[in-house]
């Protein structure tokens, strides 16, 4: 979102990384600073993609073939783009998602064996080109994520090398891509993870406004 001073921050990970813990974080330490601050998340943000996300989360339709998986991410994602991401981001504000694009590349793209060029090109289209400013990976050992996570989903109850490749492509996205990514090992506590997730926006929030 060059033309404006909005920006876009994309939290991801592994299942149980700590996303919501440190979205919420993030947003408070936000708002008290006065920014107008969107928390959201993927799939979900608007009432048509939480409709898709009940329907593409749910363990009543394991076995759901990967094609239609990949596609109901992105049609989730286009609406949420459409309806309030952009909308958000044109006004200004400062949107917070818990999951984005490289959510789908992971899981969908390598875990699941798609491809990342032939996901990376739907959601181009579904997005209309919309790339998070900043995207933070919560870095987390896929075992130690999946002891953590609460909220089963219908992608959890895949086997651990599922969850491994998902760990590692999110690796290998964020190395290929450092200017837009910040990785931080999950290990610490909250509040220092936090401190360091604020640091990086706030300097790449000044870079943005000059
Ligand atoms: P959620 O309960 O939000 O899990 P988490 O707290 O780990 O974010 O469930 C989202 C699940 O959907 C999670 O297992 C990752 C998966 N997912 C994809 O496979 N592709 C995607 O594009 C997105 C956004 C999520």
């Amino acid at each position: 979102m060059s033309d404006s001073v909005g920006m876009f921050i994309a939290l991801e990970g592994g299942d149980g990384a700590g996303k919501s813990t440190q979205a919420r974080l993030l947003v408070d330490a936000l708002t008290e600073a006065g920014f107008d601050v969107v928390l959201t998340r993927e799939p979900g943000g608007t009432p048509a993609a939480e409709a898709i996300r009940s329907v593409v989360l749910s363990p009543e339709f394991a076995g759901l073939d990967p094609r239609a998986e990949a596609l109901l991410f992105a049609a989730a994602r286009s609406e949420h783009v459409h309806r309030l991401i952009r909308p958000a981001l044109e006004r200004g504000a400062i949107v917070i998602t818990d999951r984005y694009v490289d959510s789908s590349i992971a899981y969908q793209g390598v875990a699941r064996g798609l491809g990342v060029d032939v996901i990376a090109e739907i959601n181009l289209w579904a997005t209309q080109g919309t790339l998070a400013d900043l995207t933070v990976l919560l870095d987390v050992d896929a075992a130690t994520g999946l002891e953590r996570a609460t909220d089963p989903n219908r992608l959890e109850d895949e086997p651990a090398d599922f969850h491994d490749s998902v760990v590692q492509a999110f690796r290998t996205l964020a190395a290929a891509d450092p200017d837009r990514y910040l990785v931080i090992p999950a290990a610490g506590s909250p509040e220092a993870i936090s401190a360091q997730i604020l640091d990086r926006v706030r300097a790449e929030y000044q870079r943005r406004s000059q």
